[in-house]
């Protein structure tokens, strides 16, 4: 492996290229007008998987995006390990808030700045790179390889389960690998053992057939607004933060025992928290710790609300509707469309007689994912970061989603192990997205141990 580590030092400049001009191609997948640069980036990874000496590389449409695989399957005996991650972006707005341009990877003070960079494309390279590592040099694996790239991640991977469901036999395999998460910290490295799931709706309070003028009818009709916000004050106690849709809590499972010690174990000031939020301080369930409430716990967030007059100046004028998108995060065992009836239900039930409500829910929906702590992916993992960190990592949940993750689960039967190099201060899906490149290098370093260490264990 001392040749793999070599490789890796000589090849550098290389990397930062090919990243750079994959990071450039801005594959948004929530915007339908960039569905070339879509079908750009799918050709680059194919590329990439190729040139990195996988075999079978092919992209297969969807009724959404392509999903891009490879695979190296000639190590008999061993075990299969599934890399997955994601080729798409989110959006970049708000354009302004950009220092550097959110597709020209610019690197500065030991970071790569851009859209991408962290979520997913910079991690996902990672392994591509450990891949072509082993092959050029070896020209072998320890292990065989299936590497699925897909690019609908970020707006629910809404179509990737079903093409599982078709291709069941071609990405059997013993673990999934995901690079997709954040570390607690340079120093503080870890692996997530847990993903929240989502279910999103949006819902509109009507109150008028039409705008009028807040003077001549001021008063005398419901305000929509008022009325939306009051709705949505229902769904949440503001003292406790527990959510109040009726049967909300039902399906969560708690944390266990050993749960509970290994989530104590990690560093937590939540002043410094805040502060590093920009926010006076923390905020969340009663009863719950910081790292609980984000890993553990479910939520409502109110992810926007409109309506009325926004724009500049004053405009005296009594809206006909008000809107909000609203978004749950779930635990296991909590279903996603059990959960949205839940909310729609109690939203309706608690409108007043002035309104008309509507509720669209969007297709993203994702159930929660948990991997056993002692799953044999997760000593491997534990072991590669102790090779490269020189220290046990903390076992942590993450509060995202990663919506397939559950799918993959469910249907190949097989645990995912979420071995993720971003840091909490990685700006995913704001402005200025940073991966730090010494998390890159030691990323590299890792998931060649972790190959290693699974093809031992298993
Ligand atoms: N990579 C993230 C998941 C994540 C978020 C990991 C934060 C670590 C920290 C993933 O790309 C993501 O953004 N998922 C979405 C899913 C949604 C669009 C269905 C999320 O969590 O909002
Ligand atoms: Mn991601
Ligand atoms: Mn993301």
């Amino acid at each position: 492996m001392k040749e793999l580590l070599t490789y890796f030092k000589a090849n550098e400049e290389r990397y930062q290229k090919e990243l750079t001009e994959f990071i450039a191609i801005p594959s948004i997948s929530a915007d339908v007008a960039h569905r070339k640069d879509i079908s750009n980036a799918a050709t680059f990874v194919e590329k990439q998987l190729k040139s990195a000496g996988l075999k079978n590389v092919k992209q297969y449409p969807t009724k959404g995006n392509p999903v891009v695989y490879g695979e190296w399957i000639e190590a008999k005996d061993a075990p299969t390990v599934l890399i997955y991650g994601h080729y798409d972006v989110q959006p970049v707005e708000p354009v302004d808030k950009w220092k550097t341009p959110p597709f020209t990877m610019t690197a500065k003070g030991g970071k790569w700045f851009a859209r991408g960079t962290a979520d997913d494309k910079g991690q996902l390279f990672i392994h591509l790179k450990v891949v072509e590592a082993y092959l050029k040099n070896l020209k072998k694996l320890p292990l065989n390889v299936k590497v699925i790239i897909e690019g609908e991640e970020e707006v629910g991977s809404t179509n990737l389960a079903e093409f599982v469901k078709n291709n069941l036999k071609k990405l059997s395999c013993d673990t999934i690998l995901i690079s997709d998460t954040n570390m607690l910290g340079k120093n503080k490295p870890s692996i997530t053992y847990g993903l929240r799931g989502l279910t999103y709706l949006e819902v509109s309070v009507t109150a008028l057939s039409g705008d009028q003028h807040s003077g001549t009818y001021g008063g005398a009709v419901a305000n929509p607004i008022q009325v939306l916000a009051e709705m949505l004050v229902k769904c949440k106690d503001p003292k406790t933060s527990k959510v109040k849709i009726p049967g909300f809590y039902e399906d969560v499972v708690p944390l266990t025992k050993k749960e509970k010690t290994e989530l104590a174990k990690i560093p937590q000031d939540d002043a410094l928290y805040a502060k590093n939020l920009g926010a006076r301080q923390t905020f969340g369930e009663k009863g719950f710790t910081t790292i609980e409430r984000t890993g553990a716990r479910p939520t409502f967030e109110i992810n926007g609300i409109w309506g009325g007059h926004t724009g500049t100046g004053v405009k005296t004028v009594l809206p006909a509707s008000a809107h909000a998108k609203v978004s749950m995060r779930l635990v296991a065992n909590q279903k996603p469309e059990d959960i949205a009836k839940k909310f729609i239900d109690y939203f309706k039930s608690i409108a007043p007689d002035t309104v008309r409500v509507e509720v669209k829910k969007f297709e993203n929906d994702g159930f929660a994912a948990l991997t056993p702590l002692d799953a044999v992916g997760m000593k491997a993992a534990a072991a590669a970061i102790k090779k490269v960190y020189k220290k046990d990592p903390y076992f942590t949940r993450e509060g995202g989603s990663i919506p397939v993750v559950a799918d993959f689960q469910q249907l190949l039967g097989v645990e995912a192990i979420l071995l993720g190099f971003g840091l909490p201060d990685d700006n995913l899906h704001a402005p200025n997205e940073k991966f730090d490149i010494s998390q890159f290098k030691k990323g590299l370093e890792t998931s060649m141990h972790f190959l290693e260490e699974y093809a031992k264990l298993k």
